[in-house]
């Protein structure tokens, strides 16, 4: 999506104390399943706070092409004229899906149960990543795809006439893979169950409820979530407000725990329990996070998130945690490097297929910033001091928006300052970083 602007090297120096008030973008999950869901209803859907960055966008662009109408009337407020379900168009271009994981999944997830063939590609991130994931429980439910080796982009999805409802138990805890079930389960007769071992983010159950699906959440013997969706329903349109993303709030939440003297808060932030679990893991590093203001906004739980800067203490963050906070390795093992102790993250499997190999970058990253760190298998280990880490690296993003906010975070407290190659991936999920950061008294500029 960004290859048509210049490359935007940055750089990051230390800064003082972080103060004021600061809106985040809208939720990333929430934005594509507004969309995506708005697009399957009947009548005008209004959305308020959308997030516009590129992977929302490519969304966006791929259900114009299915045939949906989705229209931008003023900044983050958007109108979606639904077609109904079942009611999605073979598009006639291939739908380019950028970098985005979520928006490549979930869409797949969506045409497979129409009986027209659709084209996926994405960019150079996206086709390493692995499809097989969703194509195998979709090709239960009757859909063919054609891909590339090992089930990458670039692929076909031949989308079947006569889907079959199915009982899934997820292999892998992905939020990205039980909400592409669900979506092929809509226009599917009977009904369709995910189960599983390890939640993951509901939003996809809390919008589709929101837009009149019937659905039940069970909890098996085994502790396991089963999620069951009935068939066919008839989803009508909604408005909804897009609470602010806690997987962007992260960034400036860990730069103001770590620069003694700040004050920040973070007004509207999403706070779904199954996507808490930064703040749970900063809590028990003795971060001053606040909740204030809870409430709920179109079924989901939001709160203004007051963070004060102090001193953080190493801790280990179990594997079972993981699912909850997956987003938000890349700044948590900062926030780590600067902890006076040891942090030990395990069961990090799956940071290895995001939009990066997140282990390995944030290892290397981190030595090279002088932090010392090990990888042990799935698990890795940060070596805090409780004093800021050496900097002075220059760091490649290798198209991962995370990577670079995250190192981008750790200049404004290190030694020396710390350098990104390319600063534009950030534009897939928190397009106004740098100023938002820099209103609150970061100094993030063009290197
Ligand atoms: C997402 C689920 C997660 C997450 C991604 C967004 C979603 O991926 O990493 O950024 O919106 O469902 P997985 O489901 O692959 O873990």
């Amino acid at each position: 999506m960004h290859g048509a602007r210049p490359v935007k090297p940055l750089i990051s120096r230390a800064s003082g104390a972080l103060k004021g008030e600061a809106r985040v973008p809208g939720d990333k999950s929430i934005s594509h399943r507004a969309l995506m869901t708005g697009a399957l209803a009947v009548g005008e859907s209004h959305i308020e706070g959308l997030l516009e960055g590129d992977d929302v966008l490519c969304t966006a662009a791929a259900l114009r092409a299915l045939g949906a109408r989705v229209e931008r009337r003023a900044p983050g407020s958007w109108i979606v004229s639904g077609l109904g379900v079942g009611g999605l168009g073979e598009p006639d271009q291939v739908l380019d899906m950028g970098n985005s994981g979520t928006g490549a999944r979930l869409l797949m997830g969506l045409v497979a149960t129409h009986a027209f063939t659709a084209h996926f590609t994405g960019d150079a991130s996206l086709v390493r990543r692995p499809m097989a994931r969703v194509t195998a429980p979709l090709e239960r439910m009757g859909a063919n795809f054609l891909t590339r080796s090992g089930a990458r982009l670039p692929l076909a999805v031949i989308g079947t006439d006569a889907p079959v409802p199915i009982s899934y138990r997820l292999p892998v805890p992905s939020a990205q893979v039980k909400s592409a079930i669900l979506y092929a389960a809509l226009n599917t007769p009977g009904e369709t169950t995910v189960i599983e071992p390890q939640p993951t983010r509901d939003h996809t159950e809390l919008m589709l409820r929101h837009f009149g699906a019937e659905l039940r959440v069970e909890t098996q013997t085994d502790g396991a979530r089963a999620v069951t969706l009935v068939g066919q329903p008839e989803l009508t349109a909604r408005d909804l407000r897009v609470p602010a993303d806690i997987s962007s709030a992260a960034f400036p939440m860990v730069a103001a725990l770590l620069a003694p003297g700040s004050d920040v808060t973070l007004p509207e932030v999403g706070i779904n329990p199954l996507r808490a679990g930064l703040i749970e893991t900063l809590r028990e590093m003795g971060a001053d996070l606040r909740l204030i203001n809870e409430r709920s906004i179109a079924g989901e739980p939001v709160a203004d998130i007051v963070v004060r800067g102090g001193p953080l203490t190493g801790v280990e963050v179990p594997a079972a945690r993981a699912p909850r906070m997956i987003d938000e390795y890349p700044i948590l093992a900062v926030a780590a490097s600067c902890a006076r102790g040891a942090t030990r993250l395990r069961g990090l499997a799956e940071l290895r297929v995001k939009e990066s190999d997140r282990l390995s970058a944030i290892a290397r990253g981190l030595s090279a910033c002088g932090v010392r760190v090990a990888v042990d298998g799935d698990d890795l280990t940060i070596e805090g001091t409780g004093a800021p880490p050496c900097g002075g690296a220059r760091i490649e993003s290798e198209l991962d928006h995370r990577i670079a906010m995250a190192f981008l975070v750790l200049g404004l407290v290190a030694r020396e300052p710390v350098a990104v190659d390319d600063g534009r991936p950030i534009e897939t999920s928190f397009p106004v970083f740098e100023t938002l950061m820099n209103r609150l008294g970061a100094r993030i500029e063009a290197a």
